[in-house]
């Protein structure tokens, strides 16, 4: 029991954590671009049309701003933690610091969980839109390849193959693969963009009526499942090794992330509903599907296009975040050390990119996209919840700790972005539950029979 609850002291992740600032390769722009390319993916231009369509009506405008807002709290939460401990290893070092082994191999073990789920909700989704782009050309794929058992196919083999092609690019080193990132973030916001400018003008309000056919508990549940299209903005916790000038950037680029995105999302949200009834949005390609609807043809092939371009950049920064999880604790002995290596060329962990990007693949290729989609929420959820709480009670054991960015208010913003987590949380399925619960007792059969012999605290950092 000692052991488990035996932190790691921070004056070691500290000293461990501190690269020079030549070593950092990323920007104030490079980090809100890997934010926006993280952020806005699947969620907005697959889950936008379901849960209007199913749960909260055009008033999934309304479930976008408290998913907004709650994770404009966490956000907060992650910057104050992560300018004062810089570390790739994110929620697992600030809760192996404050709780000790058994809360950081929790926190890590799900935050993988977490980023290997949404990878592959991401890389599902990405499918539709495939599919929609390459109809459009006349190629047609056979159904039973794009699908996944549950849904009525054998796999979804596109997703499986994207993802082992980005998990390559990934493997040639973060630097090098930068510039890619930036187009393809670029792409997907003028994705985003051609769609507004041209369905906005065939916007009818009488469809906006009801607004809110679902009530307040649609509104609930939305805002539980579109909580999803905002899953991105930790992961550039998670860079803040390689970030320049942490301590201003960080935070900086959280929020600059946050509000561009709401704001396209609450755009996007108001425009579908407004050009078509949100009773006809329950369709995997929602953005090209309202477009053709209304004839423009261009326009929709445009934008599936950069759909399938733009959305691979969420797959790379998820993989590269959970692999980056990974190489902190195969560091730290929790996980295989051999993980954590490092490509003596590229400098990039590239077996713990492959086992990501490899669980992420069977994953796409197996489950559906609500489902995944879920799943990841109650993951991360949890982990934010821990977080929250975490940043009131590491002020409490190091008080004296230099805190670059210190939220304001005393602990008012944690306390409330732990209850908003949980109330976010209570309005999601059971099932979900059940395998995050299962995914635990994997990762809690690893922790007593490999890591509990391995952790070793002064590799940590
Ligand atoms: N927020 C990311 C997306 O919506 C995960 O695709």
């Amino acid at each position: 029991m000692i052991i488990m609850a035996k932190k790691i002291d921070i004056n070691l992740i500290l000293k461990n954590a501190s690269k020079s600032e030549e070593e950092r390769t990323l920007s104030l722009f490079d980090l809100s671009i890997l934010g926006i390319g993280a952020i806005i993916g699947t969620g907005i231009l697959v889950l936008t049309g379901i849960v209007s369509a199913t749960e909260a009506g055009p008033g999934v405008v309304y479930s976008f701003l408290i998913a907004a807002v709650a994770s404009g709290l966490i956000g907060l939460c992650y910057s104050e933690l992560t300018t004062s401990m810089p570390n790739s290893g994110s929620a697992y070092i600030y809760a192996y610091v404050s709780l000790g082994q058994v809360g950081g191999f929790f926190a890590g073990w799900s935050l993988i969980g977490v980023y290997v789920t949404t990878t592959a909700t991401v890389a599902n989704g990405w499918t539709g839109y495939l599919n929609s782009f390459l109809k459009e050309i006349h190629i047609n794929l056979p159904g039973s390849l794009l699908a996944s058992p549950f849904v009525g196919g054998i796999m979804n083999l596109p997703a499986i193959i994207m993802i082992v092609l980005i998990t390559f690019v990934l493997t040639r080193g973060t630097s090098e693969s930068k510039w890619i990132n930036n187009i393809l973030v670029i792409i997907k916001l003028l994705v985003i963009l051609t769609f507004i400018g041209v369905a906005m003008f065939d916007v009818n309000t009488a469809n906006w009526h009801p607004f809110t056919p679902f009530g307040a508990s649609g509104i609930f549940t939305g805002a539980s499942t579109v909580f999803f299209t905002f899953l991105g903005f930790d992961a550039l916790a998670t860079s803040a090794e390689d970030a320049k000038n942490v301590n201003r950037n960080l935070p900086r680029a959280i929020l600059i992330s946050l509000v561009v995105c709401t704001t396209l999302y609450i755009i996007v949200s108001l425009v579908m509903t407004g050009v078509v009834k949100y009773t006809m949005l329950n369709v995997p390609e929602s953005m090209s599907f309202v477009l053709l609807n209304k004839g423009h043809v261009m326009a929709s092939q445009i934008v599936a296009a950069g759909a399938v371009l733009g959305i691979m950049a969420v797959v790379y920064a998820f993989i590269y975040a959970g692999s980056n999880i990974m190489k902190a604790m195969g560091r730290g002995g929790f996980l295989p050390k051999s993980w954590a290596a490092l490509n003596g060329h590229t400098q990039s962990p590239n077996t713990a990119l492959w086992i990501n990007g490899l669980l992420a693949a069977v994953l796409a290729g197996f489950l559906d996209i609500k489902s995944l989609a879920i799943i990841a929420n109650v993951g991360s959820l949890t982990v934010f919840a821990l977080i929250s709480l975490i940043v009131i009670v590491l002020r409490k054991q190091q008080p004296d700790l230099k805190r670059p960015f210190k939220i304001p208010l005393g602990s008012v913003i944690p306390a409330l972005s732990v209850l908003v987590c949980l109330f976010l949380l209570v309005n999601i399925q059971l099932n979900a539950w059940l395998t995050y619960f299962a995914w635990l007792v994997i990762g809690f059969i690893i922790y007593f029979s490999y890591s509990v012999r391995h952790i070793d605290a002064e590799q940590n950092g």
